[in-house]
């Protein structure tokens, strides 16, 4: 007799059976699981850059997903009237091996000043040490968090003593992103390098120094405002030192001043255009870089009424007068002012010269102000790249600057040269060393270089030597073509008197027939008996 399996035996065999399964597929879930893992991890080990790839995207998928609520939770975008809903920018994320880009929409309530804002805590949830916030173009901006400081380390560099390809741009440093950033020559006649004692301006000079020296179509006017030894290995290739004895500098200065003029009547003669740069600077028409280090050592006047405090603030006012018109009249005829000080404040560096530098440069600085001096007003819309930032041992030899084509404003690293090196790239090319003026006279004979007009302190002077100097004054013809040479004094009515009385030209023209372009005052002593004042 068969019997029947009770209903409650059937059902446990299937609860058990089902339970076997689930346990099974579990188990063979779990095996799939870890052998996948097993087997990623072994690609991983194999191919570890498509690994880090894989996990690029992963973060990016991860930061863009978490997007809409960090927006909100930071304020980013604005409350739509109708729909009461918050309205956050679009954003596309981007994650490689130094941080993460993200290229967000500038709309109501997230413009660059927003973003600029909250960019530390978006620092802290991307697990970055800063994020920076660029604006890329109209209604877009880019934010760039790193989760290392690229340029924290310092990089030393060997120079190669070779002269460059070009003068248009010397080479400054690394940006943060790796690239090279270079600094322009071409059409510059100032800039300002500002920053606190011992962040590296002077090493800055002797890498320009490394790179430039080698090139027979530049000549070097070093002044050091220091006074120490920081300039001596560099002298050599030097057309013109001064260290920080301030008669000395005014010399200088005027010589450089001087070539300004001959080169400003002649170029259109000479060169054939009325920009320098239009050619290029060449060994018979150097670039003249001219680097004052401690500049704020020449403009510092002195209160007081003595005798010697009236002598000095004479000096003083001639030196920012030759420094200021070397920056305004320069450019077209390749000279250039370089002005390094630890305070680029407008008591250190008159503002009507620091604000005539088309390049600004500062490494680090104690206050904003000290930034705004060598950078602009601008740098206070950009406070994550402030200098300000930089005041840290670790950040000596990094500066802010701007780039051309790049909106706001970037932090370098600037590379560390050897001393030696630079040395002995000095010593291999200091017989490149030439008189730019001696070159010019040189190459047009019948240019004759004229006395430099003296200073209204120097006219009084003069006035009293036996020996006055006669004093003539260049005159330029529209086009190139002949220079007329004008003589001058003061009528006892103490009005000007100009005449001309022979013409200069390289040409040979021997008549006063030219018509000066312009009439102007020369400050001939001779002949006066009141020069004026
Ligand atoms: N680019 C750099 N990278 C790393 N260290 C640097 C760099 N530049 C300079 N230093 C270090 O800082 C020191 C001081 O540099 P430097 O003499 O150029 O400073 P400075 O700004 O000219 O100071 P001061 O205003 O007192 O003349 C150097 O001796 C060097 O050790
Ligand atoms: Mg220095």
């Amino acid at each position: 007799m068969r019997t029947i399996p009770p209903v409650g035996t059937l059902a446990g065999l299937l609860v058990g059976l089902w339970l076997l399964v689930i346990l099974g597929g579990g188990v063979a879930v779990l095996a799939g699981h870890l052998l996948a893992r097993l087997l990623r991890a072994r690609r991983d080990r194999r191919h570890p850059q498509q690994a880090a790839v894989r996990e690029r995207t992963r973060q990016a998928r991860r930061l863009a997903a978490e997007w809409p609520l960090l927006a909100q939770t930071l304020g980013l975008g604005y409350r739509d009237q109708w729909t009461r809903q918050h309205r956050f920018p679009a954003a596309e994320f981007v994650a490689d091996d130094q941080g993460v880009t993200a290229t967000v929409a500038a709309i109501a309530g997230a413009g660059l000043a927003d973003y600029q804002q909250v960019a530390g805590y978006l620092a802290d949830t991307w697990g970055c040490v800063t994020v920076r916030a660029e604006q890329q173009g109209p209604g877009l901006i880019q934010l760039r968090g790193l989760h290392r400081d690229p340029l924290l380390a310092p990089a030393r560099i060997d120079l190669s003593g070779t002269a460059p390809a070009s003068l248009e741009s010397w080479w400054l440093g690394w940006a943060e992103d790796g690239s090279l950033v270079m600094i322009r020559l071409a059409e510059v006649s100032g800039t300002v390098i500002g920053g606190l004692a011992g962040f590296g301006k002077t090493m800055l000079v002797a890498h320009l120094l490394g790179q430039l020296a080698p090139s027979p179509a530049v000549q070097f006017v070093l002044i050091d405002g220091k006074g120490g030894p920081d300039y001596d290995r560099l002298f050599p290739r030097a057309w013109l030192l001064a260290k920080d004895d301030l008669d000395q500098v005014r010399d200088v200065l005027r010589k450089v001043h001087r070539l300004m003029i001959e080169r400003q009547a002649s170029i259109a003669q000479f060169l054939g255009v009325t920009d320098a740069w239009h050619l290029g600077p060449s060994p018979s028409w150097p670039l003249v870089v001219v680097v004052i280090d401690e500049a704020h050592t020449f403009f510092h006047e002195r209160k007081g009424t003595s005798p010697e405090v009236k002598a000095h603030n004479a000096l003083v006012a001639e030196l920012s007068r030759l420094v200021e018109e070397l920056i305004r009249k320069g450019r077209n005829v390749a000279i250039q002012v370089m002005l390094l000080t630890q305070r680029a404040t407008g008591d250190a560096i008159p503002t009507r010269i620091r604000d005539n530098c088309q390049v600004g440069i500062s490494f680090a600085t104690r206050t904003l102000d000290g930034a705004v001096a060598a950078l602009g007003e601008e740098i206070r819309q950009h406070p994550d790249a402030s200098p300000v930032l930089l005041n840290d041992p670790a950040y000596v030899g990094v500066a802010v600057t701007s780039l051309p084509g790049r909106p706001g404003f970037h932090r370098v690293r600037t590379p560390l040269v050897n001393r030696h090196q630079v040395a002995a790239i000095i010593r291999a090319t200091a017989g490149l060393r030439a008189d730019p003026a001696g070159l010019l006279a040189e190459q047009a004979p019948g240019l004759r270089v004229v006395p430099e007009m003296p200073a209204p302190g120097d006219a009084a002077r003069a006035s009293r030597s036996a020996s006055a100097r006669s004093c003539l004054e260049w005159w330029l013809k529209p086009s190139p073509g002949p220079v007329l040479v004008m003589t001058a004094g003061w009528s006892r009515s103490r009005r000007p008197v100009t005449a001309p009385t022979r013409c200069a030209c390289a040409v040979g023209c021997s008549t006063p027939t030219h018509r000066p372009v312009r009439s102007a005052r020369c400050t001939r002593p001779t002949g006066s008996r009141t020069p004026p004042s």
